[in-house]
């Protein structure tokens, strides 16, 4: 366990969910049951975010790439998320999660999409962690998205931008910073994540593929994570966080 003096008060982790399809393989099983496999793995990881101060928690579950793959593969994917949703839905309620699908709905199974509108308006007073899910999402689909959402009369600012991803990728109130990014399976890429709102995020790639994933493999990346030194372009270290204002005016001398 973390000490909780070492505990952030607010810290995003997003995670690429990658290597399920060889961890089936490797056992000579279907790429569906890596899947499924993949599917206790989220559930670990869930449980385990809030005592690491994992206030939300970002995972990639279906890119818009992922349609791509053979038909019986996205059916069975579809009809997993909606039966874990549907079986996650009264623990999330209990432990104060508040859970929220990103990325394009009009796309998905009619079944799935309301299956979403009933989780989420279940979970909507969750305040211990932010559990979101993406399905079919694309961060450069969000980021056109945004673009063209803009009010052309107005100002462009990082601020008016970032609402209006948000709104193209049903994330209300706003895209959140990602602080640690882990990526499992062994691959070095961001394959269209979180792609604006990762742009000072700490990067961690593991061999591991997802359905090994465990509570331990988690407290150790935020570990590591809390060891690194953030200075966001300036000069000031910041174990792990964002300096706020006051540490700035004291940089300044101020
Ligand atoms: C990538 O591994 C994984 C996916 C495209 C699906 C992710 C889905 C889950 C983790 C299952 C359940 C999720 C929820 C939210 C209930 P891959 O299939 O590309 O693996 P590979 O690179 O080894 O082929």
């Amino acid at each position: 366990m973390l000490d909780p003096e070492s505990r952030p008060d607010a810290f995003h982790v997003a995670i690429i969910m990658d290597g399920n399809g060889r961890w089936a393989q490797r056992r000579r099983r279907p790429r569906t049951a890596g899947h499924v496999a993949g599917a206790e793995a989220v559930r670990r990881t869930v449980e385990a975010a809030p005592a690491l101060g994992i206030t939300t928690l970002t995972l990639y579950a279906f890119s818009a790439d992922n349609w791509k793959r053979p038909r019986t593969e996205v059916d069975h994917l579809m009809r997993l998320f909606r039966s874990h949703l549907h079986s996650e839905c009264g623990r999330c309620v209990e432990n104060g999660v508040r859970l929220n699908v990103i990325g394009r709905r009009d796309r998905l199974p009619a079944g799935l999409g309301d299956t979403i509108a009933a989780v989420e308006y279940r979970t909507r007073q969750g305040d211990r962690l932010h559990l979101r899910i993406a399905i079919d999402y694309s961060a450069r689909d969000a980021l056109v998205a945004a673009a063209a959402g803009m009010d052309k009369d107005g100002i462009p600012s990082r601020e008016g931008f970032g609402a209006a991803l948000a709104k193209a990728m049903n994330a209300s109130p706003g895209p959140e910073d990602v602080d640690l990014l882990i990526r499992t399976g062994g691959e070095h890429r961001l394959s269209d994540f979180l792609l604006w709102e990762s742009a000072y995020a700490e990067l961690m790639f593991l061999d591991k593929a997802w359905p090994d994933f465990t509570a331990k493999d988690l407290e150790a990346a935020v570990r590591v994570f809390l060891a690194r030194d953030r200075r966001f372009g300036g000069l000031t270290s910041t174990a792990g966080f964002k300096p706020n204002h006051s540490d700035r005016a004291e940089e300044a001398g101020s």
